[in-house]
């Protein structure tokens, strides 16, 4: 998961804008950053370790000089983080650079070849074959860019998106299976992960298909499909908002994002969503599928219990990493749910892929309506809970839920209130959670800094939220986290209480209670520190984090937000930067 652009235009000089796309798409991944830019038909390449502005600061990439050029951000897969495996990779003459965003499976047979044909590797990476082969085949075919990315995407197998930049002036790009999208404007064409690449200054975007090769010269571009025909793609206009991302009066975009939400957990209904077509589709399913990874699978879990417990269908989730497994029952009747922010999470892709091999309906809750999976869904709900930046999943984990509960309400005819004089009463209590944000860092900083595990309970409904909440702690604060069932405690976990011990008990006063407090009076005799969050005090918590009182079935709702914002002073406790945990990426589109 990487970022690529390229840019040739003449709205400015290329680096400045190169820079100040990757700023917006380093969500992608912030091991490296680097650019290419064409001066006086010379590719000059600066890149280095580090995130956009600190690799700026030092190299002061923006100086670049030139009106065309690439640029990356990295999220290390093959060969470490180090200058050499930043992006943009030379070829040998240097008269082609390249930018790449996926995994080149067959990269090492490449390699052999390519070394064995004279040509000198400087890094690591997987990436740097396709640079050689383009200079291979550019010579072979006589300097036709054409002919050059026909050949060298013939030979590369995987997952990929690449920008090339040709030292003619050419800049030419190829997407399998990783996104590449091309920006219009007036005065520039954009090649890029993202339209937040070039939103700023174009809302006029084409969503290249797999297999499409696109190549940019003299202000044009044309797009070759995989029988190398010329193909007309569609241009599709682009929401603004997608591109407004700042951080306002907050430190960080997570504690900005988690904060928000009161006000966007609302949005999905705002706009004219396909629920009806939706659950349409739930009610003619002979079986019910549900999908995602990370938090959007926590929330599929939670979506299956309320399915279950509300409306009395059966439904089956799976991770997307594990989905392939269990995928033998999917057939033309069946539905499967996929629930995804970003929309190109690789493993949620897959596993699409391999329902609707099998005939089945994709019907997926999904944040970014122009994503892989909105297009490849027959019909999906979007988050619209506005772009997130923040590496963990907040707001659209919340409006996943919302989503989801709104879902069960039609399918169960009301047999939870959800309109939407009961979410404007939810958003009050969230409202009133998110006041408690003071409260909690206080919490937080009275707590002992060098916590090595928190566990999590919650039974039936909470137990989502358990694990969600664990998830958090793990990639903001790099602490041990562990949602637990909490009934499973004495079938082993238990072992690991002791005195260092801190235990957040989701304990709303439910059908839940009173097995949530007996595991609790277990925990306690053993010496483990208490964290109650509940709508009712009780003096087993060393601290008590009040809930609103609210139906038993909303709290997986409220009880997550206070999860959130420890998550988030855990992180700050330690000094770590919220927004981008080490080792991850927001949008994971390598499998
Ligand atoms: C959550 O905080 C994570 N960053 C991660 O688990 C994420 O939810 C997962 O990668 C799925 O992403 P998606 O919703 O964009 O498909």
């Amino acid at each position: 998961m990487c970022s690529i652009i390229g840019y040739s235009g003449q709205l400015t000089l290329a680096a400045p804008l190169l820079v100040e796309s990757l700023k917006k798409m380093e969500y992608r991944g912030y091991d490296s950053v680097g650019i290419a830019t064409l001066n006086k038909g010379n590719i000059l390449v600066s890149k280095g370790v580090g995130k956009v502005a600190e690799v700026d600061q030092q190299l002061h990439l923006n100086e670049l000089p030139g009106e065309i050029g690439i640029g990356h951000t990295r999220w290390a897969t093959h060969g470490g983080v180090t200058d050499k495996n930043a992006h943009p990779h030379y070829s040998c003459s240097a008269n082609i650079a390249v930018v790449h965003n996926g995994i080149i499976e067959n990269y090492q047979e490449l390699k052999v070849e390519l070394e064995n044909d004279g040509h000198i590797f400087k890094s690591q990476t997987d990436s740097e074959v396709i640079a050689h082969l383009l200079e291979l085949n550019y010579e072979k075919s006589n300097f036709n860019v054409r002919e050059t990315m026909t050949r060298t995407f013939e030979r590369i197998r995987g997952s990929f998106a690449f920008v090339a930049v040709f030292s003619n002036g050419t800049i030419a790009g190829a997407r399998y299976d990783e996104p590449l999208i091309i920006g219009i404007s007036s005065d520039a064409l954009f090649l890029s992960s993202d339209v937040l690449g070039f939103l700023k200054h174009t809302d006029q975007a084409i969503f290249l298909d797999n297999g499409d090769i696109v190549i940019v010269e003299n202000k044009q571009y044309t797009i070759f499909d995989n029988q190398q025909t010329i193909v007309n793609r569609p241009v599709t206009q682009v929401a603004w908002e997608l591109g407004s991302s700042e951080k306002g009066k907050f430190a960080h975009y997570t504690i900005k994002e988690i904060h928000e939400q009161s006000e966007t957990m609302l949005k999905p209904f705002v706009t004219s969503n396909n629920f009806e077509l939706f659950c349409k589709y739930l009610n003619d399913a002979s079986n019910i599928y549900i999908t995602g990874s990370g938090t959007s699978y926590n929330s599929g879990l939670l979506g299956k219990l309320l399915l279950s417990k509300f409306a009395k269908k059966k439904s089956e989730v799976y991770m997307s990493s594990e989905f392939q497994y269990f995928s033998d029952t999917v057939e033309p009747l069946s539905v499967v749910i996929a629930i995804s922010q970003s929309g190109e999470t690789a493993d949620v892709l897959h596993s699409v892929k391999r329902a609707k091999e099998k005939g089945a309906k994709i019907l997926s809750i999904v944040n970014i309506p122009t994503s892989s999976l909105a297009r490849m869904s027959d019909c999906y709900i979007s988050l619209d809970c506005g772009p997130e930046i923040g590496v963990a999943a907040t707001k659209s984990f919340l409006n996943q839920l919302m989503i989801l509960y709104n879902i069960v309400c039609i399918l169960s005819n009301n047999n939870i209130k959800f309109d939407s004089k009961e979410r404007k009463k939810l958003q009050a209590m969230i409202q009133t959670v998110l006041n408690l944000d003071n409260k909690i860092k206080t919490l937080i900083n009275s707590l002992h800094h060098d916590l090595k595990d928190i566990y999590i309970l919650g039974r039936s409904i909470h137990y989502p939220i358990a694990l969600e909440g664990s998830l958090k702690i793990k990639e903001l604060a790099y602490i041990h986290a562990e949602g637990i069932a909490a009934g499973e405690l004495k079938h082993g976990p238990l072992a690991l209480i002791d005195k260092e011990s801190v235990v957040i008990v989701l304990n709303p006063n439910d059908e839940t209670y009173q097995d949530v407090v007996s595991s609790t009076n277990e925990i306690k005799s053993r010496g483990a520190f208490i964290i109650g969050i509940s709508d009712l005090h009780n003096d087993l918590y060393d601290i008590f984090i009040e809930l609103p009182k609210t139906d038993s079935y909303l709290y997986p709702l409220i009880e997550i937000i206070p999860l959130q914002i420890m998550s988030y002073y855990l992180a700050i406790q330690k000094q770590l930067d919220p927004d981008y945990p080490r080792n991850l990426a927001k949008s994971v589109t390598v499998k």
